[in-house]
């Protein structure tokens, strides 16, 4: 018997496709989520010989607002099963032919629900059929005669934790279709270079995402240095986990160590509650620490320690906490003078350097020009819907002859600019507007900078305190050669101000 059906639909198959391969929700579960997402009643499938018992199930679960659906046998339940596509099933233990155990089994075999619960019903108390009935897979034991509100509030229970798994495993996929997209914009395919540097910088990043040791990336400002951090992450063991971003320079000194660590509650004048540290956050996966040498000596000696013995100590706290988490550092200055002039541990600085990979400034890897341009096109092409084909031989001599002191970053940027123009077919000098972003000379040049910065202001063109800001910013990064430790300097603010206003005004993003 096949009672109290509700209308069957057609079995709906849902598919997801995922960038790099297939995803499939099997077509019970689909359904069955489709129907708590409608916020529909609950389907139950009872299973029991005795039609006496599926009849008072069906007309008092079904006054508690559930759809119920009754078999008489072991056999019957599971050619049900992806008709039914129930969230729950009560099954009776003592059945002819198929008892409840091995139904159970059964059901937890071929179910393409993996969170099916199942609670069983029987008049046998005694402890080994409890565990029995526990080992073949069931969720529940509820003993016959049993209570109705009894039976009610665990079939609820078991509705929240399915919910509550439903909800886990779609977020679960959500971020394994994050991963796959993100390891699909790092992979090295995407980290474009054609010059003899580039080659060696790819044999190196193969080399580093084949092992998980510390990795050190030097290089100027905008050279690609996160990019190939990431690339190496994602390319590694350790793709499936987090790649966590740090700016050391950013940091406040007096919160880097909670900031990275972790706290306690009450440890310092507003911990008011504990919190997680970004290694904790980074665990299995990859920290990227920008800037370390910016990072305070204090602090550098709590990395060592975590280097050396894999395990934090949060600020205020007394145990450790183990983790497992790749470093990959990078720095813009030259971390030997640090390290001559005291300000960067030696000890912290040999750990780091396990594998080092520099990326020479943009000026001296003059082939990787064309082959970038190339590859900004064709991602602003399909950012902006345009159709733009290339640069002309006045735009590839400008952008040849120029020495590109923001890098990579700059280089994207002024190709990004280029898009204003309506109907762009081929980029020419003109559209690059270069001279704008001319790097300074060392000297009448720059004094000259220095001089328009101050003096060409008049009634007519006096700017807002924003917009003057702005500009006193932009042009303390090209006075430092977008070394933002100088620029900040220059400007006589700490770093980590200089770094919010770069971030307000979108300067060298
Ligand atoms: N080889 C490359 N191929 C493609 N894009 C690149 C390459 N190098 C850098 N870029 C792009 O240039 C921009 C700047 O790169 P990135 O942020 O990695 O530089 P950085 O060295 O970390 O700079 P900073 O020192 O200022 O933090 C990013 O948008 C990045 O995607
Ligand atoms: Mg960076």
């Amino acid at each position: 018997m096949l009672g109290a059906r509700r209308p069957c639909k057609a079995p709906v198959m849902v598919c997801i496709f995922f960038v790099n391969g297939l995803e499939f929700l099997s077509d019970v579960e689909s359904k069955s989520r489709e129907r708590m997402e409608e916020e529909k009643r609950p389907v139950i499938l009872a299973v029991d010989d005795e039609e006496d018992n599926l009849a008072v199930l069906h007309g008092r679960l079904t006054r508690r607002n559930y759809e119920v659906v009754t078999v008489n046998s072991g056999a019957k339940a599971l050619a049900s099963l992806k008709e039914v596509a129930p969230d729950i099933v009560l099954l009776d233990v003592m059945m002819p032919g198929m008892d409840g155990y091995e139904t159970c089994h059964k059901i937890k075999e071929i179910s393409t629900d993996q969170f099916l619960p199942i609670i069983l019903l029987t008049a046998k108390v005694d402890k080994d059929s409890k565990i029995k009935g526990l080992d073949t897979g069931a969720d529940d034991y509820v003993t016959k005669p049993f209570d109705m509100d009894e039976l009610s509030a665990r079939i609820r229970a078991m509705l929240r934790i399915r919910r509550l798994q439903q909800e886990l495993a779609v977020k679960e996929r959500e971020v394994k279709r994050l991963n796959t997209e993100l390891k699909g914009q790092y992979n090295f395919e995407n980290i474009i270079g054609a010059s003899e540097t580039m080659r060696e910088v790819f044999e190196k990043m193969e080399g580093a995402a084949r092992i998980t040791s510390p990795v050190i990336i030097t290089g100027d400002s905008g050279t690609g240095k996160e990019l190939v951090a990431r690339g190496i992450h994602y390319a590694s063991p350790k793709a499936g986990k987090p790649f966590v971003p740090v700016n050391c320079a950013a940091l406040p000194a007096d919160l880097i160590e909670s900031e990275l660590f972790g706290h306690k509650k009450g440890s310092f004048t507003g911990a008011v509650s504990a919190q997680e540290g970004l290694f904790k956050s980074a665990d299995g996966g990859t920290i990227f620490l920008d800037e370390i040498g910016e990072m305070p000596t204090a602090v550098q000696a709590k990395l060592l320690r975590v280097l050396q013995e894999g395990a934090i100590r949060p600020v205020g706290g007394t145990a450790e906490v183990k983790i497992d988490v790749r470093v990959i550092a990078a720095t813009n200055i030259d971390l030997e003078d640090a390290v001559e002039d005291g300000r960067f541990r030696e000890d912290l600085y040999y750990r780091i350097s396990v594998l080092s990979l520099d990326l020479p400034s943009l000026s001296h890897r003059k082939p990787d020009i064309p082959v970038l341009a190339n590859h900004f096109i064709k991602k602003f092409n399909k950012q902006f819907s345009a159709n733009v084909k290339g640069l002309d031989d006045s735009a590839m001599q400008a952008i040849l002859n120029y020495d590109w002191p923001g890098n990579v970053r700059e280089f994207q940027n002024v190709i990004e600019r280029c898009y204003v123009y309506a109907d762009l077919e081929w980029v020419s000098e003109k559209h690059l507007s270069l001279h704008r972003a001319k790097k300074p000379g060392r000297g009448a040049e720059r004094q000259d900078e220095r001089h328009t910065a101050t003096e060409e202001i008049s009634e007519e063109n006096f700017p807002t305190l924003e917009v003057a800001e702005k500009n006193l910013i932009e042009k303390a990064m090209l006075l430092a050669d977008n070394n933002k430790v100088k620029a900040a300097k220059l400007l006589g603010i700490h770093r980590s101000r200089l770094y919010k206003k770069l971030e307000l005004y979108g300067i060298g993003l």
